[in-house]
């Protein structure tokens, strides 16, 4: 007789041909319609007893949700690079394997900073609020000016596997690139980059800055007041990394101000109900946390999340583990 196929319970809907995959190997639970919250998610669990859980950053598994989840679990792959919606070592410490999805989303994130520096210095926000309203006079030569990009410099803070895929096309579009990072990368990496140790010492040199270092305690509120006002006045803020990065008030004062001329956001600290100050406005251009929302990569992304699935549950080591 066949072996019973394994439970898995699914925290979100997955692209058609992950959920084909899904429903062809395994049993799973109630398919949510979008998505469930944390106590949703560890009802279901208590209910079905899976053997894993695919969750991803909009919905965290924390101490008190992995304390309430069944000892039939075994795996918990996240469909995110980013881990920090969970509390990896309460994970891990109940013998509990996890992954997440480095690389495949690289190329689909780094499109979506350059979107927003894009966005963001060409003042697309106001021009799309513009042709909403019908347009309806010729623009002065002087009226509604962006920023030209080409010959601009751009800093990065996080020269990870993002920050050097926003670097390659931001040179394809003629800007210089500089970057702060925890260590110097090899010259083969830098690709011409000039190094930073601290942010604060390349922030006075960055016309343009974009965040592409993971969120953690360490990080929590990095950009406040202090670190905008080491950015020259006029300067573009992209941020397709995470939130909690930003000090959101003194952002606003910033954008406000005109000591930044505007932002591109993807990411804010209250998602998804980002603080309507910041969103309203106009120089902010904002999306709301797609960076990997395409077709090809959020199925790319399932499909690895199943892949760690299947190797923890037939005890192989898992592709892209998550460890301590
Ligand atoms: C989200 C992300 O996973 O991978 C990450 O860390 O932030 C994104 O790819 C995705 O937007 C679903 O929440």
């Amino acid at each position: 007789m066949a072996s019973p196929r394994p439970r898995l319970l699914l925290g979100q809907r997955q692209t058609p041909a992950v959920m084909a995959r899904l429903q062809k190997d395994f049993t799973l639970f109630a398919v949510p319609e979008t998505q469930m919250t944390p106590a949703e998610l560890v009802a279901a669990a208590q209910e079905f007893r899976p053997d894993a859980i695919m969750v991803s950053t909009s919905l965290p598994v924390r101490a008190a949700e992995v304390a309430e989840l069944p000892p039939s679990v075994r795996v918990i792959a996240t469909v995110s690079v980013g881990t920090d919606h969970l509390d990896i070592p309460a994970i891990l410490g109940r013998g509990i394997a996890l992954s997440n999805t480095p690389d495949v989303l690289t190329d689909c994130n780094a499109d979506l900073a350059l979107l927003l520096i894009l966005a963001a210095s060409r003042r697309a926000a106001e021009y799309l609020d513009l042709m909403k309203k019908g347009w309806g006079r010729g623009l002065a030569m002087d009226e509604m000016l962006g920023c030209r990009v080409a010959g601009k410099t751009l800093g990065i803070i996080g020269m990870g596997r993002i920050g050097r895929a926003v670097a390659q096309r931001a040179r394809g579009f003629g800007m210089k690139i500089l970057y702060s990072n925890r260590r110097r990368l090899s010259a083969d990496d830098e690709q011409g980059a000039r190094y930073f140790a601290t942010p604060e010492e390349m922030l006075p040199h960055c016309d343009i800055l974009s965040l592409h270092l993971p969120a953690s305690a360490a990080s929590d509120g990095m950009i406040n007041a202090r670190m905008l006002s080491l950015l020259p006045r006029g300067a573009i803020f992209v941020n397709a990394a995470r939130g909690a990065l930003v000090d959101e008030d003194a952002l606003i004062a910033a954008l406000r101000d005109g000591h930044i001329a505007a932002a591109g956001l993807d990411v804010f600290r209250n998602e998804p109900t980002p603080d309507r100050r910041l969103v309203d406005l106009p120089n902010v251009f904002a999306t709301p946390h797609v960076g990997s929302a395409t077709m090809e990569t959020r199925t790319d992304m399932g499909m690895l999340a199943v892949d760690n699935i299947e190797a923890a549950l037939a005890n192989r080591p898992l592709p892209t583990p998550v460890m301590a």
